[in-house]
C-alpha cells in the first residue's frame, strides 16, 4: 500500500481516516466520498463530526456513496446501510440527505438497482475517496471471497461467516437479509484514494492475507493492492500478524 500505519486502538483507527478525508474536502468541498458501513467505522464517523463541530468543515456540498445496502430492506428500515450512514453521520452534519447515496436494496429488480448505482457513480465522475472497512473473511463492501477482479456492482450472497458477523445488528427474532447489492471490485478500485481500517483480533487474520498472501479472490481485500493509492489503517490487535 502507498501507505500502512499502525495505530494504538480502533478510536485511533477512525481519527487517523479521518484525517485523510478532511484533507480530501478541504481541497475540494464538492467532492465525491465513498462510506462504509459496520462497527469499525464508529470512530471514523465521530472524527468527522467532531471536525464539522471545532473545525467547522462543511459536507454542505458533497455527496456521500454507500459501498453497499441489504436486499429487502427499504431505505427507512432501522437497519438499512442508507440508514446507518444517516444516522452516525448524516444528521450531525450540514450534509443535505438527498446527497446521501446508496444502492436501492428495496427495488423488486435487484440486477437494476445495481445497474443504476454503477451508473450514477459513473455520472458523478467517480469516488474522490473511499472507505473501506475489511471483513473477518478478507471481504471489502459485500465482495465475499470468490469475487473476480472485474466485478461491478452487482446483487451478491452474504456467506455464512458474514451472516453470523451481522445477525448481532438485527432484533432476536428478525431474520437479516441473505443477499445485499455490493460495489464490485474494479468499482472500489476507480477510486482516486482508498482508506481502509482494521481494527480488533478477528480481523488479523484477514489483514496478514491481505498484505502478504497471494493476490487473487480467494481475499478480495488482496486485490486492492493493484492500487497505487491504498492507505491501510490498523490498531495493533488487527496489525499483529503482519
Ligand atoms: C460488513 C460491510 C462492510 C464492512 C465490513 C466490516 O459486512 N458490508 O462494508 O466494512 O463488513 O464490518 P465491521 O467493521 O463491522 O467488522
Amino acid at each position: 500500500p502507498a501507505s500502512f500505519s499502525v495505530v494504538g486502538d480502533a478510536r485511533e483507527v477512525g481519527e487517523e481516516a479521518a484525517r485523510f478525508f478532511v484533507e480530501v474536502i478541504n481541497n475540494n468541498p464538492r467532492a465525491n466520498i465513498g462510506l462504509a458501513t459496520g462497527a469499525t467505522a464508529r470512530s471514523f464517523y465521530t472524527a468527522l463530526i467532531k471536525a464539522h463541530t471545532e473545525l467547522k468543515l462543511s459536507f454542505a456540498a458533497v455527496n456521500t456513496f454507500n459501498l453497499d445496502e441489504y436486499i429487502g430492506l427499504s431505505r427507512s428500515h432501522p437497519n438499512s446501510y442508507w440508514n446507518e450512514i444517516v444516522e452516525q453521520f448524516g444528521r450531525h452534519v450540514d450534509v443535505p440527505l438527498t446527497q446521501i447515496h446508496a444502492p436501492d436494496g428495496a427495488h423488486q429488480d435487484p440486477e437494476a438497482a445495481a445497474a443504476v448505482y454503477e451508473g450514477l457513480l459513473a455520472s458523478v465522475g467517480g469516488v474522490d475517496i473511499q472507505l473501506l472497512g475489511l471483513g473477518r473473511n478478507g471481504h471489502i463492501a459485500f465482495n465475499e471471497p470468490g469475487s473476480p477482479f472485474d466485478s461491478c456492482t452487482r446483487p451478491v450472497d452474504l456467506t455464512t461467516s458474514t451472516l453470523q458477523a451481522n445477525q448481532v445488528h438485527f432484533p432476536s427474532g428478525e431474520t437479516m437479509p441473505q443477499r445485499a447489492i455490493s460495489m464490485g471490485i474494479a468499482t472500489i478500485l476507480k477510486a482516486r484514494r482508498i482508506v481502509l481500517i482494521a481494527s480488533g483480533q478477528a480481523k488479523a487474520e484477514a489483514l496478514k492475507d491481505m498484505l502478504r498472501g497471494t493476490i487473487g479472490p480467494h481475499c478480495p481485500a488482496s486485490f486492492l493492492r493493484a492500487h497505487s493509492a491504498v492507505h491501510v489503517i490498523a490498531d495493533r490487535d488487527a496489525a499483529r500478524l503482519v
